[in-house]
């Protein structure tokens, strides 16, 4: 281990920005398939990882989004979540805010419910066998409509104990958040927190729609926010946290070389930046890897890795005891 994964590996940290489809990794797809006797267009592990050359976001997309059918049962849902938070509690991470996408299931025919309790059942354990905190965040899919995010708030009535906020994700040019506004705008009368992938390829509008009109506490991505200073200044003058994630940015070429990643710059703004893994087993790491890539590429110091753990403490839905708690063993 060299010396930059060693000091990641001692910061405590949270997890803010995960979609629970995207760990699913190439042997639990297989596993699953075989046990659910579902067909892959695969015929191996290799091919599957070899597919993993994305040029955009709807190419990682259309490949996520098949992957996914292999989900059937709550046990399913259960094994992914529960191989996720092994894998986070390997990385240190305390607190998780896992994104889910309930479309791509209920549009498929798996119950809501179904979903729930089997993602909910692993977060239970990891809090008592591990001791990490989780919330859980349910996004609409902003490729379809409107309405059919009505109904999915709909359906989520009956859960919303498990259910801590909304997000939004999916193919984001040509789906402003304003499409969105009477969904959020609903969803945050019900008490849910809400979130929005916005500025990873659309541009700097969105993350103002996601702010203005769909009154975010945190923005997802939130790259393209550098090509305006009046923005920028906005979002550091209210410290809107940013949940950036550095390998999902390389793998799907928001950036070009993680040299040219703005994380630093960010930093350097005064922005409340956070550093995350996105769909880890489709890019390659983790979050410790993404805290190291990162650092590795952009310089970063020791300073900067932890004040990168500590707003993740600061950015995430935690209460004031258990931030002053992971803050104070931070030293921070
Ligand atoms: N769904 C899963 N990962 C995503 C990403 N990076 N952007 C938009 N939607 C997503
Ligand atoms: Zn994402």
């Amino acid at each position: 281990m060299n010396d930059i994964a060693g000091y990641v590996a001692t910061l405590p940290k949270a997890e803010l920005h995960l979609h629970i489809e995207g760990t699913l990794e190439p042997e639990l797809m297989f596993t699953l398939a075989k046990r659910n006797r579902v067909s892959l267009p695969y015929a191996s592990v290799d091919e599957v990882r070899a597919a993993y050359a994305f040029s955009n976001l709807q190419d990682f997309l259309d490949i996520y989004y098949a992957g996914a059918s292999v989900l059937i049962e709550a046990r399913d849902f259960h094994d992914l979540t529960w191989a996720y938070l092994e894998r986070a509690h390997a990385d240190n991470v305390r607190h998780v805010e896992i994104f889910f996408d309930p479309q791509t299931h209920t549009e498929r025919g798996i119950a809501f419910g179904t979903v729930i309790d089997g993602i909910g059942r692993a977060l239970d354990e990891a809090r008592d066998r591990l001791g990490i905190t989780s919330g859980l965040i349910m996004c609409f899919l902003r490729h379809l409509d409107e309405s059919a995010a009505l109904r999915t708030l709909e359906e989520a009535m009956p859960h919303r104990r498990r259910i801590c906020g909304v997000g939004l994700d999916s193919s984001e040019r040509g789906n402003p958040p304003g499409k969105f506004s009477e969904a959020f705008r609903r969803a945050r009368a019900a008490g849910f927190a809400p979130v929005a992938h916005a500025g990873e390829e659309g541009p700097p509008e969105y993350i103002r729609e996601a702010l203005d009109l769909l009154e975010v506490i945190r923005i997802d991505h939130g790259n393209s926010a550098l090509r305006d200073p009046g923005l920028v200044a906005e979002l550091v003058r209210r410290q809107v946290p940013l949940t950036v994630c550095p390998l999902s940015n390389l793998a799907l070429r928001v950036v070009d070389d993680m040299k040219a990643h703005p994380l630093k710059r960010m930093l350097e703004l005064g922005l409340m930046v956070t550093v995350n893994s996105d769909d880890p087993a489709y890019f390659g790491g983790y979050v410790n890897d993404n805290y190291v890539a990162a650092a590795e590429a952009l310089d970063l110091s020791r300073g900067d890795l932890k004040r990168l753990a500590q707003n993740s403490i600061e950015a995430s839905l935690l209460g004031r005891s258990a931030k002053d708690e992971l803050r104070a063993e931070l030293g921070a």
